[in-house]
């Protein structure tokens, strides 16, 4: 462990329902059964019956994660969020934008929604960022709007396993670093770039671990999540 919050080893699994239809996420969550509490809802799913899908795993206890990324005026963004509280999400993703941001805490003061913010998408490199009109490397981005997130109240970001790394001594413990990328050993890497296992992205200070593909394409989807707890408690011994 790396000086991050202490959460029970299996709520820091978040498997990503990144499912075409409401019957494939049903059958899928029904075979995970207990292994699993807590599932991340993105455009492809949300898209297509998956809000109405949170409201029923939240309903049946589950913890849902909604990852929306949304960035809008903040009018609109705090409408939105008031909306995803009484879905009774557990957390939601904005872009790293202080208005957006500011937006999305004043929605949801009072409520138990934990706000996660999207610095720079892992899939962009320093070119990238330049063609998109901004100045200065990735890593100096990340870290910046890092800490002007956690400043303004945002409870943590999402993040490579590397990132969390290069953050966790500089953000302090309150702040969740949650990390997609992770592949168990000997699991595909998919379109995955910079990949981690479970147990190095805990020990690099990683909160929770966002999988995809490696429980969802599984042959046998409950036992690579079981692998994958067991995995995590070893890091967190
Ligand atoms: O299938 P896989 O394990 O790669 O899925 C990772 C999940 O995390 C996907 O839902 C993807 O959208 C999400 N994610 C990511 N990288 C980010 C942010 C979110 O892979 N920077």
């Amino acid at each position: 462990m790396s000086g991050q919050a202490k959460i029970e080893p299996r709520d820091r699994l978040i498997v990503a329902l990144d499912l075409p239809s409401v019957a494939d996420a049903e059958r899928l969550t029904w075979r995970l059964g207990d292994a699993v509490t807590f599932y991340k809802i993105g455009y492809q799913l949300g898209y297509a019956g998956g809000l109405d899908f949170a409201r029923e795993l939240v309903a049946s206890g589950k913890k849902v994660f909604l990852d929306l990324k949304l960035h809008d005026i903040g009018n609109t963004v705090g409408k939105g969020v008031e909306s995803i509280v009484k879905l009774g999400a557990s957390f939601l993703t904005v872009h790293a934008y202080p208005q957006t941001m500011q937006a999305a805490l004043d929605a949801r003061r009072g409520s138990p929604l934990k706000v996660l913010a999207v610095t720079i998408l892992t899939s962009y490199n320093d070119a990238d960022v330049a063609a998109a009109g901004y100045q200065g490397h990735v890593a100096d981005q990340v870290k910046r709007k890092s800490a002007q997130a956690r400043d303004l109240g945002i409870d943590g970001i999402v993040c490579s396993a590397e990132e969390s790394a290069m953050l966790r001594p500089l953000i302090g413990p309150n702040f969740l670093l949650v990390t997609p990328g992770i592949r168990p050993a000997g699991a595909a890497s998919g379109d995955q770039k910079r990949i981690m296992t479970p147990q190095a992205a805990i020990a690099a200070g990683s909160d929770y671990l966002v999988v995809g593909r490696p429980v969802t394409e599984a042959a046998e989807p409950k036992a690579v999540a079981e692998a994958i707890v067991a995995d995590i408690t070893a890091a967190a011994k």
